[in-house]
């Protein structure tokens, strides 16, 4: 694969398969519940297939359509009639260890060639501490597990690896009572979180992890798996790099034993900005707002903050190949047995490139410059494939051998990269953008990120309506005086501020951002906006706001009222209970609340449809777009396709 270096800034927003290393573990943990699971935005890569297969064989059925599965767990694994094949996932064949050892089957784990010369030892020997019966071929694959029941242990760890220590906790789940697993330092905790969030008997206290004996087996459960932030690692080094980027790479786990990478980077001198956005199955999502810097300084990396960026250690390395000084990478002497020896991989990349590098027996030394065109030899490994790819586009261009190995986590990735490289063609004059749509349909997700993307002023009119509401309530204003409100609408002072990627709303000289997103000001909202005369009076702020062209405005009667001429007009809707899902996502509510979160939606969108004055329709010239089934990152690009092309009329 020839990677010639790009000569554009690369913009807008990026959305990613989802994680890896939590796709493995829903399988898993889904397969050992006793009702139907559903995972949805599922890694694609070859790894979680691995796990998918290698869980069929056992007798869990598993239904995949694109990025959605459902997983239909049997009430007992079956021995497999031909040894199950790991393929090149040291997780797989890891948490497959602990999960079988308890089950009453007999199984082979065999794995690809580089898989095959992993060791194995460090995860036999504390199941062997449970009674487990694991025979190795001299502490690698082939891995034969015998049926064996398990009794309780307390573990202590030799070596910090979250991998080992889930395999652990899986096992402990069939031993007779509660075991205790210690690590040495803290790993990803992606299995308590899950688990946790899951129903299963696990807790965690400053120590240990404790792990009960699964007396009953939880309810299924439904789980959207975070972006990889382990891939979205390739794009903050890459945005940060080249010139003039601003990326924004949507829904990606903020897991905070994942984010060690962001840390150093804006050590290095790095524009990162994080901003959560919701949570699923015990972890946290959002978005990372990347902007390139002119120049970064050399770092140091070491110990516990090394090993918990091991995934990402490849990518700062070259980060560090394009920083002012020397950077030490030590204490991660693990990255030698990875897909390849990645330590040597990673150096040899670099000295491709013309970079000074000295390898130590456990990490690093870079001494940053200019990296020059170079031959890269991927080593069969994804990681370096990738990081190869961004240190091709960000210096001067490289030949990858063996870039398909990319495919494992991000196989699009170079077409994301041409994809935004291109978004920063010339540009036209500056538009009105009119987005409306009953609620929850992501309106305000999409016109924000689009605002982003344009460069343009994002006016939130709900916001205005809120904040009325707000004021009202806060007055003691009833909510069917129309004169009082119709006054108040009228000197009604809302701005809005952008800092760090957030929308902050004003009212006088109040924030009143979260204030006014408590459901009883949703329902407020919608009843106050029923005035004829409280939206004429509105009509004036709404329109200031958004200047003259160079705005993006979301609410309900955008483009049939207050920008009937609006150049460019969208209705986004979405099935109600996809709208009231992601209301509920986004609120991290419990289960109960769902409900309520769909009747709320339900009662706004019929009183926002039935007024008289500007009802919630559908604008003759507007494009209607039905978000049920794209991604965020699907409705941003078509969105801004079409506004592209008015631009340029
Ligand atoms: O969009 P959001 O949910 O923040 O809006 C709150 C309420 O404000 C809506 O339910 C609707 O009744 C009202 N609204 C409106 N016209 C707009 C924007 C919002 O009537 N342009």
């Amino acid at each position: 694969m020839k990677i010639s270096p790009l000569v554009k800034p690369l913009l807008g927003v990026v959305a990613l398969p989802g994680d890896k290393s939590m796709s493995h573990r829903a399988l898993m943990f889904a397969s050992l519940c006793q009702s139907a699971s559903e995972i949805r935005h599922f890694g694609q890569g070859a790894d979680n297939q691995a796990t998918v297969q290698c869980l069929r064989a056992l007798g869990v059925r598993i239904d995949v359509t694109g990025e959605d599965s459902y997983i239909l767990p049997p009430a007992h694994f079956t021995s497999p009639r031909a040894p199950l094949d790991c393929m090149n996932s040291g997780t797989t064949m890891r948490l497959l260890m602990g999960l079988l050892a308890g089950q009453n089957i007999h199984a082979t784990l065999i794995g690809d060639e580089s898989l095959s010369r992993r060791p194995m030892s460090r995860v036999v020997e504390p199941l062997a501490q449970f009674g487990a019966q694991i025979k190795t071929e001299r502490n690698h694959a082939p891995i034969e597990i015998f049926s064996h029941p398990l009794h309780a242990a307390n573990v202590s760890l030799k070596e910090p690896s979250a991998q080992v220590k889930s395999s652990v906790m899986l096992a402990a789940l069939f031993a007779e009572n509660e075991s205790t697993v210690v690590e040495p330092e803290q790993t990803r905790d992606h299995s308590e979180r899950m688990m946790q969030a899951f129903g299963f008997p696990v807790r965690r206290d400053s120590k240990r992890v404790h792990v009960g004996s699964l007396k009953k087996r939880p309810e299924g459960f439904s789980f959207w798996v975070p972006a990889d932030v382990s891939s979205a690692a390739f794009w903050v080094v890459l945005a940060t790099l080249v010139p003039g980027s601003d990326v924004t790479i949507i829904d990606v786990g903020l897991n905070p034993t994942r984010l060690g990478f962001v840390d150093v980077l804006k050590r290095m001198g790095a524009s990162i900005e994080m901003i959560v956005r919701g949570k699923s199955g015990g972890e946290t999502w959002g978005d990372l707002r990347v902007r390139a810097v002119s120049k970064l300084l050399a770092t140091n990396l070491v110990g516990h903050e090394a090993r918990l960026a091991i995934d990402e250690i490849v990518v700062l390395a070259v980060a560090m190949a394009f920083a002012q000084g020397r950077s030490c990478i030590a204490g991660v002497q693990d990255l030698r047995h990875k897909e390849s020896d990645r330590i040597e991989s990673t150096a040899a990349m670099l000295r491709a490139a013309q970079i000074n590098v000295e390898v130590k027996p456990d990490g690093l030394v870079i001494d940053g410059g200019r990296p020059q065109r170079a031959h890269i030899d991927a080593h069969g490994d994804h990681r370096i494939a990738l990081a190869a790819a961004v240190l091709a586009c960000a210096g001067s261009g490289a030949e990858i051998d063996g870039f398909d190995s990319a495919s494992v986590s991000y196989g699009n990735f170079l077409p994301d990269v041409r994809r935004l490289s291109e978004t920063s063609d010339h540009r036209g004059h500056a538009i009105t953008v009119a987005i409306d749509g009953p609620a929850g349909a992501g309106k305000s997700t999409v016109a924000r990120l689009l605002s982003q993307r344009l460069g343009y002023v994002y006016v939130d009119t709900g916001a205005i309506y809120r904040a009325l509401a707000w004021l009202a309530l806060r007055e003691g204003i009833a909510m069917d005086d129309r004169e009082a409100l119709t006054r108040v609408a009228k000197n009604l002072d809302v701005r809005f501020e952008s800092t760090a990627g957030q929308q902050r709303v004003l009212c006088g000289d109040e924030d009143v951002t979260t204030l006014i997103r408590t459901p009883q000001i949703s329902q407020l909202a919608s009843v106050v906006s029923q005035h004829p005369d409280v939206r004429q009076a509105l009509l004036d702020l709404q329109r200031r706001l958004a200047g003259n062209g160079g705005a993006v405005l979301e609410g309900r009667d955008i483009g049939t009222v207050v920008f009937p001429s609006a150049q460019a007009k969208f209705f986004l809707d979405a099935a109600p209970h996809e709208r009231a899902r992601r209301r509920y996502d986004q609120l991290g509510g419990d289960k109960a609340a769902y409900e309520e979160v769909l009747r709320e939606l339900s009662d706004r969108d019929q009183r926002d449809k039935s007024r008289e004055a500007a009802p919630l329709k559908i604008a003759v010239d507007a494009v209607c777009l039905d978000s049920t089934a794209l991604d965020v990152a699907q409705v941003v690009n078509e969105i801004e396709r079409r506004v592209r092309a008015k631009e340029r009329l």
